[in-house]
């Protein structure tokens, strides 16, 4: 009884953030995309006054060359940049730190994220920091940005986060691993280039785990109790991209088409849960990805069926309509038959790309304070279909031991 009270409370706060999404505008980046857009995507820097670019990447991009033709073009535009490469997963609030000085001491007047979604979300916050006189914990949760950043520029490597789209930035404390969420409009990034042909050197392994991140972000969305046409169009898209083009660029990471549509569904994902918000699946795989440092993208992966499986009942009708989209449908099936094909077709899929269904690592004595920890998650700022209690999640979990 005591639950079914809370759930009325949280419901009407997923209701505000609804009212609240509709109020306040979030910007959307000037998008290139295409083979070689993230080389436009430097020839406009300096079209728009850049000086000096703060370069923020990883230093096995760096190693591997895939910066070369992007520092290239910014010479031959007339852009200077300064390299910083100390972006590792997960990015601490000391790594920003180093990036920010970084800036400061070149007087840099923009920033240039080139990578995956840390590289993006620790420059999303090195830009706000060179603004704001503000540490990083005062900036953390919803709208407490109160100065424009820097000039901020994305070119993502790998086809998975969406940052390059989304107004939230994470970051790890590096002693405790408690990550905090920088969520405000100020930290999309002005331009950002969709260039899928920087993706053909990823590893396979990463490849697959990025990918049902963002499968993730565009099912979460589209089930969302705060879903609209706008969203659902977006993460209707993304889904049938990512269905489509992911077993490709797995299977033939060279294939520099089926990169292109990944990118983009990345993005199409990105803008649709912006907006429609997340739910449970990362609400949990935060949480026992802060035990046991289980890769973002992996651990979604793993929770994304036993949270379908869970809320099929409520969500039947939503999931049919996405199994339709994504030329599931072979037959005339029941929504309830359409639905467990999408999350049958979601298990195949977790096998083909050699992703577990347990997660080896999840140890029993664990479970009830991650499972405490998601649902703290979860209630707070994500709007699910069907909301579970304690036993129900510790039980999911428990599913999920080897
Ligand atoms: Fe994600």
């Amino acid at each position: 009884m005591l639950f079914s009270f809370k759930v009325i409370g949280y419901k009407a706060l997923m209701g505000a953030f609804k009212i609240a999404g509709k109020i306040i505008p979030i910007p959307k980046p000037t998008l290139f995309t295409g083979a070689g857009s993230s080389l436009e995507l430097c020839a406009a820097i300096s079209q728009i006054g850049t000086k000096k670019v703060l370069l923020v990447t990883d230093a096995m991009l760096v190693k591997i060359g895939l910066l070369d033709k992007i520092k290239t073009t910014l010479e031959q535009h007339g852009v200077e940049y300064i390299i910083y490469d100390g972006i590792k997963p997960d990015p601490t609030y000391d790594q920003i730190d180093a990036g920010l000085s970084l800036l400061k001491q070149n007087n840099c007047d923009a920033i240039l994220a080139v990578g995956g979604g840390s590289p993006i979300d620790a420059a999303k916050v090195i830009s706000i920091l060179a603004t704001n006189h503000k540490s990083i914990q005062k900036m953390a949760g919803w709208f407490k940005v109160s100065q424009a950043g820097l000039p901020f520029f994305a070119i993502p490597t790998t086809a998975g986060t969406g940052s390059e789209v989304t107004f939230a930035a994470v970051v790890s404390d590096p002693v405790t691993h408690h990550k905090t969420p920088i969520i405000d409009p100020k930290t999309v990034p002005m331009m950002a280039a969709l260039d899928g042909a920087l993706m053909t050197g990823i590893p396979q392994s990463i490849t697959a785990e990025t990918g049902m991140d963002a499968l993730t972000h565009a099912i979460e969305a589209y089930i969302s109790v705060n879903a609209s046409k706008e969203t659902d169009r977006y993460a209707t898209a993304a889904t049938r991209l990512i269905i489509e083009n992911l077993p490709k660029v797995v299977k033939e990471g060279q294939d520099k088409v089926a990169r292109q549509q990944m990118a983009m569904a990345s993005c199409y994902a990105g803008m649709a849960f912006t907006k429609a918000g997340l739910g449970y699946v990362h609400a949990i795989s935060h949480n026992f990805g802060a035990y046991y440092h289980t890769p973002h993208g992996r651990g979604n992966a793993i929770v994304l069926p036993y949270i379908l499986d869970f809320s099929l009942d409520t969500i039947s009708a939503r999931l049919a309509q996405l199994a339709k989209a994504s030329g599931l449908q072979t037959n005339h099936e029941s929504d309830q038959q359409l639905a467990i094909k999408l999350i049958e077709h979601i298990r195949f899929m977790l096998k083909e790309f050699n992703i577990p269904e347990q997660l080896e690592s999840l140890k029993p004595e664990d479970i009830p304070a991650i499972a405490k920890a998601a649902l703290k998650e979860a209630h707070f700022n994500y709007p699910v279909p069907k909301y579970m209690n304690q036993s129900e999640c510790e039980k999911l979990l428990h599913k999920m031991t080897l």
